[in-house]
């Protein structure tokens, strides 16, 4: 199959979101670009068009998928009823990174959610993703569109180069703001939980909902048969073909530990302005203290290093406060939790 990409501005968003639009009503899978990263669309309402999409990704059969709408008369078509809590949260958040966990509606068929009761459902802010969906008229369900396991696509290009000769039609909307997934939080529970960490923090989420709390799941590696909220927190996510480990320390200490190391096909993955002082091989994903400029990059990066030939990848830590958190668990993910404390 011949994969097409057009590239998206307000000249020919109606075209282009027209065409997309066309191909998920008969069924067929599209790339778009959302805030986020960028998404593996297929219409939420067909069986067969959602199988396509595990089949392309390579998804494992149990990690359902998120369902995206372009209003709240569409929510009411994918949720059984709409929580209090919900619909105080999309007043603040959506459009926007946020993903809510609900009840599902007899419309959302069991391949969606892999069996479970609940569907995970996003009204996304990016306007080519919203036209398509609007245009559409349909609930729209869409993984991140990378091959399952590898980093999450932040550009066309990255899903082209996961997807390419499997979808027909990649939406090149440029690259995305925000660059790593959207927070999911579960409206099912006692207390809304944070179940995947986002560019919308737990302190954001608490001025809404005080006593929202995060997934005792989060930053560590689950032990062997512990149950999961979100089949997404069982698998390992986000890895390069390189082998990730994060180094924690001072700059001095990474420094001393990376200029040791015998490996000729090591780098490190550092901070703005560190790599001068570095003596292996650096690409920076961002500075310091600038966590949200750091989630913009952070696939970027990970994916440029496998394309360097990169056997091992030693990163810097990042700050785990705030908008730091959601890149810290993506870093720490793509290190299947291998931290060596200096
Ligand atoms: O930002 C995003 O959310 C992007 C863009 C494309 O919207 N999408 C995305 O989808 O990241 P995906 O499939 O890569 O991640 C969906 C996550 C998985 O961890 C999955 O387990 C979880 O959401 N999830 C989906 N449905 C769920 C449900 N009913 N209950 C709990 N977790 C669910
Ligand atoms: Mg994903």
């Amino acid at each position: 199959m011949e994969t097409k990409l057009i590239k998206v501005d307000e000249t020919n968003l109606d075209m282009a979101a027209d065409e997309a639009a066309k191909l998920l009503c008969d069924g067929e899978i599209v790339g778009l670009p959302t805030e986020t990263v960028y998404g593996l669309a297929a219409s939420a309402l067909s069986p067969e068009a959602v199988r396509r999409v595990y089949e392309v990704k390579g998804r494992p059969q149990d990690n359902p998928i998120i369902v995206h709408i372009s209003d709240l008369i569409m929510l009411k078509s994918v949720v059984r009823d709409i929580p209090q809590t919900a619909a105080e949260l999309a007043k603040k958040f959506w459009p926007g990174p946020l993903t809510m966990v609900m009840e599902k509606s007899e419309a959302i068929s069991d391949v969606v959610t892999c069996g479970m009761p609940s569907v995970a459902v996003r009204m996304p802010s990016h306007p080519v993703a919203r036209a398509v969906i609007a245009k559409s008229g349909i609930p729209i369900a869409a993984p991140s569109a990378n091959l399952s396991g590898r980093p999450s696509t932040t550009t066309a290009r990255h899903v082209y180069d996961d997807l390419n000769g499997k979808i027909p039609l990649i939406l090149d909307g440029g690259a995305c703001s925000v660059g790593v997934e959207s927070t999911v939080v579960s409206l099912l529970g006692e207390h809304p939980t944070i179940l995947r960490p986002g560019i919308i923090t737990l302190e954001e989420l608490r001025t809404v909902l005080p006593d929202t709390v995060l997934s005792d799941k989060l930053g560590r590696a689950l032990e062997p048969g512990e149950t999961v909220e979100s089949p997404g927190m069982k698998y390992k996510h986000y890895s390069p073909k390189a082998e990730v480990v994060i180094l924690k320390g001072s700059f001095e200490q990474f420094v001393h530990f990376t200029s040791n190391l015998s490996c000729a096909d090591a780098y490190a993955l550092c901070f703005d302005g560190e790599e001068e002082s570095i003596t292996i091989p650096s690409a920076s994903f961002g500075p310091i203290d600038k966590p949200d400029i750091q989630a913009r990059r952070l696939f970027s990066v990970l994916r440029a290093l496998d394309r360097f030939g990169a056997s091992v990848i030693y990163a810097r830590c990042p700050s785990s406060e705030k908008e730091g958190y959601a890149v810290y668990d993506r870093l720490i993910r793509a290190a299947g939790y291998k931290v060596v404390q200096m």
